[in-house]
């Protein structure tokens, strides 16, 4: 028997969502905890999976956590060296974020392939190049990555491509290093400024925040502090989406205006009905699509790919013809063969998804196969008519805090099931 998301669509939702701590930063703080080996307090981290698999990961390192309610007290005084071995680190891609913080530690590595959702080729080469740049010296024998940190240096690293991960991968090695390094072309998006400021918080010296060039003075002592995760811009998103297609009104609770200020334009070119109030609340009431748009995913402050998915599925039924170019990722694409199932009409052509609107989605059994393409079949199986099963619940559960209560608060007609596929 297989855990399935059972939805009766066309209902009109109406009500309040709150926005839970954000998935990507909390899984860079939780890592970059340990170079305190003191106590460190994070609060609003959600009980999602990828947090249950780091903290596991912390403990195999005698990291002694607690995990009260949304608060993480991480206590690395004890924090003792282990090859990185363990399958709790192939469950989620973020684990390579261990990587740089024990390398500085303890000059040397030896780790297990990362995990992370299928989104196409997802290479580690900028995060070795930027080590290398800081001195280590990097091979794979066996299928295991070898890191020796003995020669670390400051550096120049200088990135061909934006990347998220290896900008953080390269600050939390650059800042245990002495001595000056420059990051250059470093990605902006909002959870590596806030990772940042937790480092700050913590002792370390970073200038440029908010900026792609990043200047390091490392080698600083570094302490316990107690931090505030931000709010999870891609929920908002996600939840904003849902009520742009489905509700009444629905007020998202929790929102940094200025980290979804691409959504929101696009919601201005589509003439969405939705407003800011109170600074942090975004209400959103079900608006019809009368036209077409074309939309490029791009890293901060551009539209994020990460809701490429959710907008397809928005976008699929609508009164024009829209294209999204997925600039990020080579292969993002497996909730398409879901939505055309469902009746919708879209084709991809090199990365360029082109949607045909349609006037309604037919409710059906479809796979979520990543954690974005599954909460984007949720939206759809929401505007379906009839009963859509999702499966792949797993995938939700990696990055959204109880997505299906949130959903029934305000009115959604959407449960767990227990179906028999008869594939075992
Ligand atoms: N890339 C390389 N070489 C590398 C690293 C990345 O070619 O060494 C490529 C990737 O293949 C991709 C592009 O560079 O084409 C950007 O990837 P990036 O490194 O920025 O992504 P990431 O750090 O692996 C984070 C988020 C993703 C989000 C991307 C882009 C975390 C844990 N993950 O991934 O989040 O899609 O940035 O914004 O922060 C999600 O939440 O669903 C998710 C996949």
């Amino acid at each position: 028997m297989e855990e399935v998301i059972r939805i009766k669509g066309q209902k009109l939702l109406n009500g309040t969502v709150q926005i839970s701590g954000s998935k990507n930063l909390c899984v860079a703080l939780i890592p970059a905890s340990i170079l305190a080996r003191d106590v460190v307090v994070i609060h609003n981290i959600p009980p999602i999976s990828d947090v249950y698999n780091l903290i596991e990961i912390l403990e195999t390192l005698d990291i002694c956590v607690q995990y009260h309610k949304d608060t993480l007290i991480i206590d690395s005084s004890n924090v003792k060296y282990r090859d990185l071995d363990m399958t709790a680190m192939e469950r989620l891609r973020a684990s390579y974020y261990f990587y740089s913080v024990l390398l500085g530690m303890y000059k040397k590595l030896e780790a297990k392939s990362i995990g992370g959702c299928r989104l196409g080729e997802r290479p580690i080469d900028l995060h070795i190049k930027a080590f290398e740049q800081l001195g280590a010296k990097f091979e794979i024998k066996n299928n295991s990555y070898y890191f020796d940190g003995s020669n670390l240096h400051s550096g120049h690293i200088v990135f061909d491509k934006i990347s998220v991960g290896a900008t953080i991968n390269a600050v939390l090695l650059a800042i245990q290093i002495k001595g000056k390094t420059i990051i250059e072309n470093a990605a902006i998006e909002p959870e590596i400024t806030e990772l940042n400021k937790f480092l700050i918080k913590m002792g370390a010296s970073i200038e440029g925040l908010g900026t792609s060039t990043l200047i390091i003075r490392g080698g600083k002592d570094l302490h316990g502090t107690e931090f505030y995760n931000i709010p999870d811009r891609i929920e908002v998103g996600t939840y904003a989406l849902i009520g742009a297609a489905t509700a009444k009104e629905l007020t998202i609770k929790n929102v940094i205006k200025e980290h979804i200020q691409s959504l929101l334009d696009l919601f201005d070119l589509l003439e969405v009905n939705y407003e800011i109030q109170n600074k942090s609340e975004l209400i959103v009431r079900k608006s019809t699509i009368k036209k077409g748009i074309i939309v490029l995913t791009a890293p901060y402050p551009g539209f994020p790919t990460d809701l490429q998915q959710p907008l397809t599925s928005f976008l699929s039924v609508n009164e024009g013809t829209s294209v999204i170019i997925e600039s990020i990722y080579t292969n993002r694409f497996a909730h398409i063969k879901e939505l055309n199932e469902m009746g919708a009409n879209i084709n991809v052509t090199n990365m360029n998804i082109i949607i045909h609107g349609v006037k309604e989605l037919k409710g059906l059994v479809v796979s979520g196969k990543d954690l974005r393409g599954a909460a984007s079949l949720v939206l759809a199986g929401l505007m379906a008519k009839g009963e859509t099963v999702v499966r792949g619940l797993e995938y939700i559960n990696r990055g959204y805090e109880n997505m299906i209560k949130k959903l029934r608060k305000i009115h959604a007609n959407i449960e767990l099931g227990l179906e028999d596929f008869g594939e075992n």
